[in-house]
């Protein structure tokens, strides 16, 4: 692991993208401070400049020299972190988090990933490293190694290779820049357990919400395939993501259940890998069975919108 950790910190110092694993998905790190990392970070995803990207830490102590942190953020922090948690929180005045990173914002998203290898590394580097996804822009993010040499192919030469990624869609976002806490994309830690936490009420994503995450376009994290939602009955050459109990196996040429038990956590952590498996068949499309829109089925089923291309 020593090896692997002082290789990665050789590519942080030195402006050279690499891929490491988070509990979410893999992500395309790079020094938040070095702008010409940044600029290649952008240029290899195809990304557009207006869409910020997360730095990522080991503690909150260093956190705290790049943001402003209210006791809401350190709640935060302390008790769902290391975790699928970003905050979006208004930069420090010597932020390290380089303009490239927040897009030219005031703010900054900010988050731990629980995930060791990756917490080792960003230990020793002692700064932000800014990872997005590790897809290119508008695709499917990765949840294991053979989905970022599928996209990017050729672009990157050092993956670290931690399997399959345990939560499997990509942080909550949270807004806390303003007094207003505002979730700006659903992930597998819902709002009930941020709630719980902040002591006060959490706000959807709304019309504001959207202009604040530019990155929250429709169309991301869409397969080559055509996906629908809802599906009661097969297509033609049609594969199905089945969920619980229900079994429409009639018709279809492939079934696949992301949690033959019900179990939401655990359909959201099989998601993308189950997508991914079938974009790679020959299928003219995907059918999805209805996913109840409760807890992190709200994350799955803002995915699954993505992913229709409507
Ligand atoms: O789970 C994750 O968050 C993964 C792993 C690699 O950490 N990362 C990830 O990054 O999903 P990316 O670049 O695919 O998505 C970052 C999102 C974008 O939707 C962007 O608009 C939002 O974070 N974001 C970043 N900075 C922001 C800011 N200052 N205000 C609002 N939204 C922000
Ligand atoms: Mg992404």
């Amino acid at each position: 692991m020593q090896e692997i950790v002082d290789k990665a910190i050789s590519y942080l110092n030195s402006a050279k993208p690499f891929v490491m694993p988070t509990e979410t998905v893999y992500g395309l790190a790079v020094d938040a401070q070095n702008e010409l990392a940044v600029q290649e970070v952008y240029k290899i995803k195809n990304r557009p400049k207006l869409n910020p990207l997360i730095s990522h830490y080991a503690d909150i102590e260093e956190i705290k020299k790049d943001v402003e942190l209210d006791q809401r953020a350190i709640d935060i922090f302390s008790k769902l972190s290391p975790g699928p948690i970003t905050l979006v929180l208004n930069k420090t005045k010597n932020s390290r988090i380089s303009n490239l990173v927040s897009a030219g914002l005031n703010t900054a998203a900010v988050r731990i990933p629980d995930c060791e290898i990756t917490l080792e590394i960003l230990r020793k580097f002692k700064a932000p490293v800014a990872a997005p996804s590790a897809n290119l822009s508008t695709e499917l993010s990765p949840t294991q190694k053979e989905h970022v040499e599928k996209s990017l192919a050729g672009k990157v030469d050092f993956i670290i290779d931690a399997g399959k990624t345990k939560c499997g869609l990509e942080s909550t976002i949270l807004d806390l820049s303003s007094k207003k806490a505002v979730i700006l994309r659903f992930g597998t830690i819902t709002s009930q357990e941020i709630e719980a936490v902040i002591n006060e009420e959490v706000y959807l994503k709304d019309d504001e919400g959207k202009l604040k995450a530019p990155g929250m376009m429709l169309k991301h994290y869409a397969p080559k395939t055509p996906l629908r939602m809802n599906a009661v009955e097969a297509g033609e050459n049609e594969a199905l993501i089945a969920f619980g109990e229900v079994d429409l196996k009639n018709g279809f040429k492939e079934v696949i259940n992301i949690s033959p038990s019900g179990d939401l956590a655990q359909a959201a952590s099989n998601l993308f890998s189950v997508i991914h498996q079938l974009d790679d068949k020959a299928y003219d499309s995907i059918a999805v069975v209805t996913i109840p829109a409760i807890g992190i089925g709200l994350a799955i089923n803002d995915r699954l919108k993505r992913a229709t291309r409507v």
